[in-house]
């Protein structure tokens, strides 16, 4: 059972500044056709991407920065690396179509969406996950986080422009159901008051929070790939 995340990833103040950076950039020369990054068929993408080098460095920062302080987002991709990222803009009558993320890119892919919903027209995201289609379009600076390697387009933007920052993480445990059960210890919420002096080891260790951790630490050292 494959799932994906929806999470808020950037403030009113953050989107705002990539949204300045995106308007900077308004040579054609900022940006590349699409099909320049792409290893498949030919036409399988209508799109471009950013070629600046200074303002994809400073959205990549902006981006990757809320990333590494969103607890939601770390507890659920557990990154060891974030590989690479593209900015895409598919204007009108721009798609991607079917396609699968290279493996060699990661474990998880996230797609933030940068555009205000009712600048464009069409441009869902539509994963092929469980055996059905979620077709998304998120509000600017929320994300999707799902496995690299599940089928997913682009649909067609009938008007407007589109703007979406894509990127891929390498997760630290690579086992699903040992990532399930992560994700599931580190769900529980404890009251957060805080402990009073433990008189003994004993009160220590039968403490559930302490277990909890503990467990957690366990599944880590026993299948957490940490080296690169
Ligand atoms: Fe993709």
């Amino acid at each position: 059972m494959y799932t994906f995340k929806i999470i808020k990833l950037l403030d009113e103040n953050k989107i705002k500044e990539v949204q300045r950076l995106l308007d900077s950039c308004k040579r054609p020369s900022d940006w590349v056709n699409g099909n320049d990054t792409f290893k498949g068929a030919e036409g399988t993408k209508s799109n471009v991407e950013l070629y600046n080098p200074m303002a994809l460095k400073k959205i990549r920062e902006i981006v990757i920065n809320a990333c590494s302080k969103c607890e939601e987002y770390n507890n659920f991709t557990i990154p060891k690396s974030y590989t690479g990222c593209i900015v895409n803009k598919t204007s009108e009558g721009g798609y991607y179509n079917t396609h699968i993320d290279c493996a060699e890119v990661g474990d998880f892919s996230t797609t933030v969406f940068l555009s205000e919903k009712d600048s464009y027209e069409g441009g869902e995201l539509s994963l092929f996950i469980n055996g059905r289609e979620e077709n998304l379009k998120l509000n600017p600076g929320y994300c999707v986080v799902y496995p690299t390697g599940i089928p997913h387009r682009v649909k067609k933007v009938t008007s407007g422009d589109r703007y979406a920052f894509v990127f891929w993480v390498k997760c630290i445990i690579r086992d699903s159901t040992i990532l399930d059960c992560y994700r599931e210890l580190k769900s529980i919420k404890f009251d957060e008051t805080p402990i009073e002096y433990q008189e003994t080891m004993e009160e220590g260790l039968n403490d559930i929070k302490f277990k909890i951790d503990n467990t957690v630490n366990r599944l880590m050292r026993r299948f957490g790939e940490f080296a690169d």
